[in-house]
Protein backbone atom coordinates (compact mmCIF):
# COMPACT_ATOMS: atom_id res chain seq x y z
CA UNK A 1 0.00 0.00 0.00
CA UNK A 2 1.50 3.02 -0.52
CA UNK A 3 1.72 6.54 1.52
CA UNK A 4 -1.01 8.24 -0.96
CA UNK A 5 -3.06 5.14 -0.80
CA UNK A 6 -3.25 4.59 2.59
CA UNK A 7 -6.40 6.06 3.97
CA UNK A 8 -9.59 7.36 2.10
CA UNK A 9 -11.62 8.07 5.36
CA UNK A 10 -10.79 10.86 7.90
CA UNK A 11 -12.95 10.96 10.91
CA UNK A 12 -13.84 13.66 12.90
CA UNK A 13 -14.94 13.84 16.43
CA UNK A 14 -17.46 17.11 16.86
CA UNK A 15 -19.62 15.67 19.40
CA UNK A 16 -17.93 16.87 22.42
CA UNK A 17 -19.86 19.14 25.06
CA UNK A 18 -17.62 22.63 24.43
CA UNK A 19 -17.83 23.52 27.95
CA UNK A 20 -14.71 25.74 27.93
CA UNK A 21 -16.82 27.44 25.22
CA UNK A 22 -19.85 28.18 27.40
CA UNK A 23 -22.14 29.95 27.37
CA UNK A 24 -21.83 30.64 23.70
CA UNK A 25 -21.81 26.47 23.06
CA UNK A 26 -24.98 26.44 24.32
CA UNK A 27 -26.44 27.40 20.55
CA UNK A 28 -23.10 27.07 18.84
CA UNK A 29 -20.80 24.37 18.40
CA UNK A 30 -17.85 24.95 18.95
CA UNK A 31 -16.42 23.85 15.69
CA UNK A 32 -17.98 26.33 13.60
CA UNK A 33 -16.53 29.39 15.52
CA UNK A 34 -14.79 31.01 12.88
CA UNK A 35 -11.14 31.79 12.75
CA UNK A 36 -11.34 34.73 10.65
CA UNK A 37 -14.20 33.82 9.15
CA UNK A 38 -13.74 30.36 8.39
CA UNK A 39 -14.88 27.59 10.98
CA UNK A 40 -11.39 24.99 12.43
CA UNK A 41 -13.28 22.33 11.15
CA UNK A 42 -13.05 23.58 7.77
CA UNK A 43 -9.43 23.96 8.08
CA UNK A 44 -8.71 20.32 9.59
CA UNK A 45 -10.95 19.14 6.36
CA UNK A 46 -9.00 20.83 4.41
CA UNK A 47 -5.93 19.26 5.81
CA UNK A 48 -7.73 15.42 5.57
CA UNK A 49 -8.29 16.24 1.69
CA UNK A 50 -4.95 17.47 1.09
CA UNK A 51 -3.36 13.97 2.79
CA UNK A 52 -5.42 12.12 0.56
CA UNK A 53 -8.64 11.54 2.19
CA UNK A 54 -11.94 11.63 0.38
CA UNK A 55 -14.31 10.99 3.54
CA UNK A 56 -15.25 12.86 6.08
CA UNK A 57 -17.11 11.00 8.83
CA UNK A 58 -18.29 14.12 11.58
CA UNK A 59 -19.10 12.69 14.74
CA UNK A 60 -22.14 14.79 15.75
CA UNK A 61 -24.81 15.16 18.65
CA UNK A 62 -28.52 15.39 18.92
CA UNK A 63 -28.51 19.85 19.08
CA UNK A 64 -25.29 20.14 17.14
CA UNK A 65 -26.62 19.55 13.58
CA UNK A 66 -25.33 22.63 11.86
CA UNK A 67 -21.57 20.94 11.86
CA UNK A 68 -22.58 18.82 9.74
CA UNK A 69 -24.73 21.38 7.80
CA UNK A 70 -21.63 23.56 7.09
CA UNK A 71 -20.51 21.08 4.94
CA UNK A 72 -23.49 20.39 2.74
CA UNK A 73 -24.19 22.63 -0.29
CA UNK A 74 -26.55 25.74 -0.12
CA UNK A 75 -28.16 25.90 -3.69
CA UNK A 76 -30.49 28.63 -3.05
CA UNK A 77 -27.68 31.14 -0.96
CA UNK A 78 -25.60 30.17 -4.42
CA UNK A 79 -27.78 31.55 -6.62
CA UNK A 80 -28.43 34.74 -4.85
CA UNK A 81 -25.14 35.21 -4.66
CA UNK A 82 -24.64 34.42 -8.48
CA UNK A 83 -27.25 36.47 -9.85
CA UNK A 84 -25.32 39.59 -7.22
CA UNK A 85 -21.49 38.73 -9.53
CA UNK A 86 -20.44 38.00 -5.85
CA UNK A 87 -17.99 35.36 -6.98
CA UNK A 88 -15.39 35.77 -4.52
CA UNK A 89 -18.13 34.69 -1.78
CA UNK A 90 -19.46 31.99 -3.55
CA UNK A 91 -16.06 30.69 -4.07
CA UNK A 92 -16.27 30.57 0.28
CA UNK A 93 -19.53 29.12 0.46
CA UNK A 94 -18.71 25.80 -2.37
CA UNK A 95 -15.15 25.74 -0.51
CA UNK A 96 -16.25 23.29 2.23
CA UNK A 97 -18.75 21.09 0.32
CA UNK A 98 -15.94 20.41 -2.47
CA UNK A 99 -13.27 19.37 0.08
CA UNK A 100 -14.63 15.99 0.17
CA UNK A 101 -17.85 13.39 0.96
CA UNK A 102 -19.13 14.37 4.46
CA UNK A 103 -20.75 12.12 6.41
CA UNK A 104 -22.27 11.95 9.82
CA UNK A 105 -21.86 9.40 12.48
CA UNK A 106 -24.15 10.29 16.21
CA UNK A 107 -22.80 10.03 19.36
CA UNK A 108 -25.83 10.35 21.53
CA UNK A 109 -23.87 10.96 24.98
CA UNK A 110 -20.77 12.70 25.24
CA UNK A 111 -18.69 9.50 26.93
CA UNK A 112 -15.38 10.56 25.52
CA UNK A 113 -13.31 10.38 22.43
CA UNK A 114 -12.40 7.08 22.18
CA UNK A 115 -16.67 6.17 22.64
CA UNK A 116 -16.82 9.08 20.02
CA UNK A 117 -14.13 7.52 17.49
CA UNK A 118 -15.74 4.15 18.04
CA UNK A 119 -19.30 5.80 16.79
CA UNK A 120 -17.72 5.67 13.69
CA UNK A 121 -17.10 2.31 12.65
CA UNK A 122 -20.61 1.47 11.24
CA UNK A 123 -19.56 4.24 8.57
CA UNK A 124 -16.16 2.42 7.54
CA UNK A 125 -15.68 0.24 4.54
CA UNK A 126 -14.42 -3.59 4.01
CA UNK A 127 -11.57 -1.32 2.61
CA UNK A 128 -10.66 0.72 5.31
CA UNK A 129 -7.61 -0.96 6.77
CA UNK A 130 -6.67 2.23 8.60
CA UNK A 131 -8.30 5.64 9.53
CA UNK A 132 -7.23 9.21 10.07
CA UNK A 133 -8.80 11.21 13.05
CA UNK A 134 -8.46 14.34 13.19
CA UNK A 135 -9.45 16.75 16.18
CA UNK A 136 -11.09 19.71 15.07
CA UNK A 137 -10.52 22.06 17.84
CA UNK A 138 -6.31 20.78 17.03
CA UNK A 139 -4.54 23.37 14.23
CA UNK A 140 -1.07 22.10 13.28
CA UNK A 141 0.98 23.77 10.67
CA UNK A 142 2.02 23.91 8.50
CA UNK A 143 -0.17 20.96 7.14
CA UNK A 144 1.73 18.14 6.12
CA UNK A 145 2.11 15.77 8.96
CA UNK A 146 -0.64 13.51 7.99
CA UNK A 147 1.29 12.82 4.74
CA UNK A 148 4.23 11.97 6.90
CA UNK A 149 2.54 9.86 8.96
CA UNK A 150 0.85 7.61 5.86
CA UNK A 151 4.79 6.92 5.36
CA UNK A 152 5.59 5.93 8.76
CA UNK A 153 2.75 3.13 8.41
CA UNK A 154 3.84 2.25 4.58
CA UNK A 155 7.43 1.49 6.25
CA UNK A 156 6.63 0.33 10.13
CA UNK A 157 2.72 -0.95 9.69
CA UNK A 158 0.46 -0.33 12.93
CA UNK A 159 -1.02 2.71 13.77
CA UNK A 160 1.02 6.07 13.61
CA UNK A 161 0.81 9.34 16.11
CA UNK A 162 1.42 12.51 15.99
CA UNK A 163 3.33 14.68 18.78
CA UNK A 164 4.25 17.63 19.96
CA UNK A 165 7.38 18.50 22.76
CA UNK A 166 5.73 20.51 25.35
CA UNK A 167 6.60 22.11 28.18
CA UNK A 168 6.71 20.01 31.38
CA UNK A 169 4.35 22.06 33.26
CA UNK A 170 1.72 21.45 30.41
CA UNK A 171 2.15 17.92 30.31
CA UNK A 172 -1.17 17.70 32.62
CA UNK A 173 -3.46 18.65 29.59
CA UNK A 174 -2.37 15.85 27.18
CA UNK A 175 -2.00 12.42 26.20
CA UNK A 176 1.65 11.55 26.88
CA UNK A 177 3.99 8.72 24.89
CA UNK A 178 6.55 6.77 26.63
CA UNK A 179 8.83 6.61 23.65
CA UNK A 180 11.79 4.79 22.24
CA UNK A 181 14.63 6.72 20.03
CA UNK A 182 14.86 4.53 16.88
CA UNK A 183 17.20 6.92 15.25
CA UNK A 184 15.16 8.93 13.36
CA UNK A 185 14.93 12.36 14.11
CA UNK A 186 11.13 12.86 13.50
CA UNK A 187 9.65 9.02 14.22
CA UNK A 188 10.11 7.42 17.61
CA UNK A 189 8.45 4.09 18.16
CA UNK A 190 5.95 4.60 21.18
CA UNK A 191 5.82 1.77 24.33
CA UNK A 192 2.79 3.80 26.07
CA UNK A 193 -0.03 6.36 26.26
CA UNK A 194 -1.02 7.68 29.39
CA UNK A 195 -3.71 10.25 29.52
CA UNK A 196 -3.11 13.33 31.23
CA UNK A 197 -0.48 12.27 33.46
CA UNK A 198 0.54 14.86 36.45
CA UNK A 199 4.18 16.54 35.36
CA UNK A 200 6.32 14.64 38.02
CA UNK A 201 4.53 11.28 36.55
CA UNK A 202 5.30 11.78 32.89
CA UNK A 203 7.07 9.91 30.70
CA UNK A 204 8.40 11.98 28.27
CA UNK A 205 6.76 15.70 27.29
CA UNK A 206 6.01 14.60 24.04
CA UNK A 207 2.22 14.92 23.97
CA UNK A 208 -0.73 13.89 21.14
CA UNK A 209 -1.61 16.63 19.11
CA UNK A 210 -4.84 15.58 17.60
CA UNK A 211 -4.13 13.83 14.44
CA UNK A 212 -4.20 10.22 14.34
CA UNK A 213 -3.72 7.21 11.91
CA UNK A 214 -5.05 4.16 13.36
CA UNK A 215 -5.32 0.82 11.88
CA UNK A 216 -8.66 -0.78 12.20
CA UNK A 217 -7.58 -3.16 15.17
CA UNK A 218 -8.73 0.38 17.26
CA UNK A 219 -12.05 -0.22 16.93
CA UNK A 220 -11.86 -3.54 18.54
CA UNK A 221 -9.49 -2.31 21.13
CA UNK A 222 -12.28 1.03 21.98
CA UNK A 223 -14.92 -2.30 22.78
CA UNK A 224 -12.51 -3.66 25.44
CA UNK A 225 -11.54 -0.45 27.69
CA UNK A 226 -13.56 1.31 30.39
CA UNK A 227 -13.65 4.58 31.36
CA UNK A 228 -10.08 6.37 32.45
CA UNK A 229 -9.56 10.15 32.92
CA UNK A 230 -12.36 12.02 33.50
CA UNK A 231 -14.72 8.83 33.41
CA UNK A 232 -14.55 8.93 30.18
CA UNK A 233 -14.14 6.36 27.25
CA UNK A 234 -10.45 7.23 26.14
CA UNK A 235 -8.75 6.98 22.73
CA UNK A 236 -5.42 7.12 25.00
CA UNK A 237 -6.29 3.97 26.87
CA UNK A 238 -7.49 1.94 23.58
CA UNK A 239 -4.00 3.02 21.83
CA UNK A 240 -2.74 1.78 25.38
CA UNK A 241 -4.06 -1.05 25.11
CA UNK A 242 -2.91 -1.83 21.42
CA UNK A 243 0.11 -1.21 23.11
CA UNK A 244 0.66 -3.86 25.08
CA UNK A 245 -0.95 -6.46 22.63
CA UNK A 246 2.21 -5.88 20.63
CA UNK A 247 0.79 -3.69 18.09
CA UNK A 248 3.16 -1.48 16.83
CA UNK A 249 2.97 2.46 17.14
CA UNK A 250 4.97 5.04 16.47
CA UNK A 251 4.67 9.12 16.81
CA UNK A 252 5.86 11.81 14.20
CA UNK A 253 7.19 14.61 15.67
CA UNK A 254 5.66 17.78 14.52
CA UNK A 255 8.06 20.58 14.94
CA UNK A 256 6.04 23.47 13.41
CA UNK A 257 3.27 25.84 14.83
CA UNK A 258 -0.22 24.13 16.82
CA UNK A 259 -3.15 26.31 17.68
CA UNK A 260 -5.95 25.03 20.13
CA UNK A 261 -8.69 26.01 19.19
CA UNK A 262 -10.65 23.82 22.66
CA UNK A 263 -10.28 27.15 25.00
CA UNK A 264 -10.88 30.88 24.58
CA UNK A 265 -7.58 31.74 25.43
CA UNK A 266 -6.06 29.39 22.26
CA UNK A 267 -8.51 30.30 19.99
CA UNK A 268 -8.03 33.91 20.01
CA UNK A 269 -4.47 33.07 19.67
CA UNK A 270 -5.08 31.48 16.55
CA UNK A 271 -7.71 34.06 15.90
CA UNK A 272 -5.03 36.91 16.11
CA UNK A 273 -2.19 34.90 13.89
CA UNK A 274 -4.55 34.23 10.60
CA UNK A 275 -6.22 37.98 11.37
CA UNK A 276 -2.50 39.32 10.98
CA UNK A 277 -1.63 37.47 8.01
CA UNK A 278 -4.95 38.71 6.10
CA UNK A 279 -4.55 41.02 3.54
CA UNK A 280 -8.03 42.89 4.37
CA UNK A 281 -7.94 42.82 7.92
CA UNK A 282 -4.21 42.02 9.22
CA UNK A 283 -2.43 45.81 8.51
CA UNK A 284 -5.24 47.47 10.56
CA UNK A 285 -5.58 44.48 13.46
CA UNK A 286 -1.74 44.87 13.21
CA UNK A 287 -2.05 48.72 13.50
CA UNK A 288 -4.37 48.73 16.78
CA UNK A 289 -2.97 45.85 18.89
CA UNK A 290 0.38 48.10 19.03
CA UNK A 291 -1.41 50.87 19.78
CA UNK A 292 -3.33 48.57 22.43
CA UNK A 293 -0.72 47.11 23.94
CA UNK A 294 0.98 50.21 24.16
CA UNK A 295 -1.56 51.43 26.52
P1 LIG B 1 -12.36 18.14 23.88
O1 LIG B 1 -12.23 17.56 25.23
O2 LIG B 1 -11.40 19.19 23.47
O3 LIG B 1 -13.81 18.74 23.63
O4 LIG B 1 -12.37 16.96 22.82
P2 LIG B 1 -15.04 18.97 24.57
O5 LIG B 1 -15.21 17.83 25.52
O6 LIG B 1 -16.18 19.30 23.67
O7 LIG B 1 -14.59 20.32 25.30
P3 LIG B 1 -14.64 20.77 26.83
O8 LIG B 1 -13.50 20.06 27.47
O9 LIG B 1 -15.98 20.40 27.39
O10 LIG B 1 -14.44 22.24 26.75
C1 LIG B 1 -11.67 16.99 21.58
C2 LIG B 1 -12.63 16.73 20.43
O11 LIG B 1 -13.34 15.53 20.64
C3 LIG B 1 -14.73 15.74 20.53
C4 LIG B 1 -14.94 17.22 20.78
O12 LIG B 1 -16.11 17.69 20.08
C5 LIG B 1 -13.66 17.85 20.27
O13 LIG B 1 -13.76 18.19 18.92
N1 LIG B 1 -15.44 14.89 21.51
C6 LIG B 1 -15.06 14.89 22.81
C7 LIG B 1 -16.49 14.11 21.08
O14 LIG B 1 -16.84 14.10 19.87
N2 LIG B 1 -17.19 13.36 22.00
C8 LIG B 1 -16.85 13.35 23.32
O15 LIG B 1 -17.52 12.62 24.10
C9 LIG B 1 -15.75 14.13 23.73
Amino acid sequence: MSASTAFTAAIVPAAGLGTRFLPTTKAVPKELLPVVDTPGIEYVAAEAAEAGATRLIIVTSPGKEAVAQYFQPRPELEKTLEARGKTALLDKVRRAPGLLAAETAIQEEALGLGHAVGCAEPNLRPEDEAVAVLLPDDLVLPTGVLARMAQVRAEKGGSVLCAVDVPLEEVSAYGVFDVEEIGEDDVKKVNGMVEKPPADQAPSTFAAAGRYLLDRAIFDALKRITPGAGGELQLTDAIALLISEGHPVHVVVHRGGRHDLGNPGGFLRAAVDFALDHPEYGPGLRAWLRDRVAD
